[in-house]
């Protein structure tokens, strides 16, 4: 099977992006890094790896709608199977999801459909749960709501602290992300309905 071509959609510091060039996916090619912010350092993760990086600063743009029509434009070139955020931290209108249909995955820092939104891992710590963990899924027109592809679970101790809590869960996400991405590239994801399948 050839490799697919993957886009990285990125706004910070990037070490989920490390996680996936890491995990050196035998399916997939990291065709290009886009990144919101011009000062975000996961640009330099991208250039240390030779990936071509595609800087498209949304505070230009007068409207969400013509940020995302940018990005499609310079994404052309890439051929892109798949796009990955991976820290991205821009919502997506109807406009961006409805052209990459089924072709979005995101990475939540919770179990998802608990603690939606932003600082989930305070979230978790302040409500009280016991467990909480990071999820991977498919993007819809919600926020945080496509269908589940993995999670993992860490347990929150007498002692935690919101730093202490997103070490944790970055460690999990490291693993189930970069697995995410093979198991797409793999054509081993089946979406029915809200849930997905994952083919041996
Ligand atoms: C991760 O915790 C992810 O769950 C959330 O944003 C964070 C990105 O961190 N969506 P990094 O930029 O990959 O270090």
């Amino acid at each position: 099977m050839a490799k697919k071509n993957v886009a990285i959609f990125v706004s910070g510091s990037g070490s989920n992006l490390q996680a996936i060039i890491d995990a050196k996916i035998e399916s997939a090619n990291i065709a290009v890094v886009v990144c919101n912010n011009p000062k975000a350092f996961s640009i330099q993760r991208a250039k240390d790896h030779n990936i071509p990086v595609e800087i498209i600063d949304h505070k230009v743009f007068s409207s969400r709608e013509d940020f995302e029509k940018e990005i499609i434009r310079r994404l052309e070139k890439y051929r892109v199977a798949l796009v990955v955020l991976a820290g991205f931290m821009r919502v997506l209108t109807p406009l961006f999801v409805n052209h990459y249909k089924d072709r979005i995955i995101n990475l939540h820092p919770a179990l998802l459909p608990s603690f939606p939104g932003i600082n989930s891992a305070l979230q978790a710590l302040e409500y009280g749960v016991k467990i909480t963990g990071c999820t991977v899924h498919f993007v819809d027109n919600g926020v945080d709501t496509g269908p589940i592809i993995l999670q993992s679970s860490v347990n929150i101790t007498n002692d935690e602290t919101e730093e202490s809590l997103l070490k944790k869960i970055h460690n999990e996400e490291y693993k189930i992300f970069p697995k995410a991405v093979e198991l797409f590239c793999e054509e081993k994801l089946r979406i029915q309905g809200r849930r997905v399948l994952i083919l041996d």
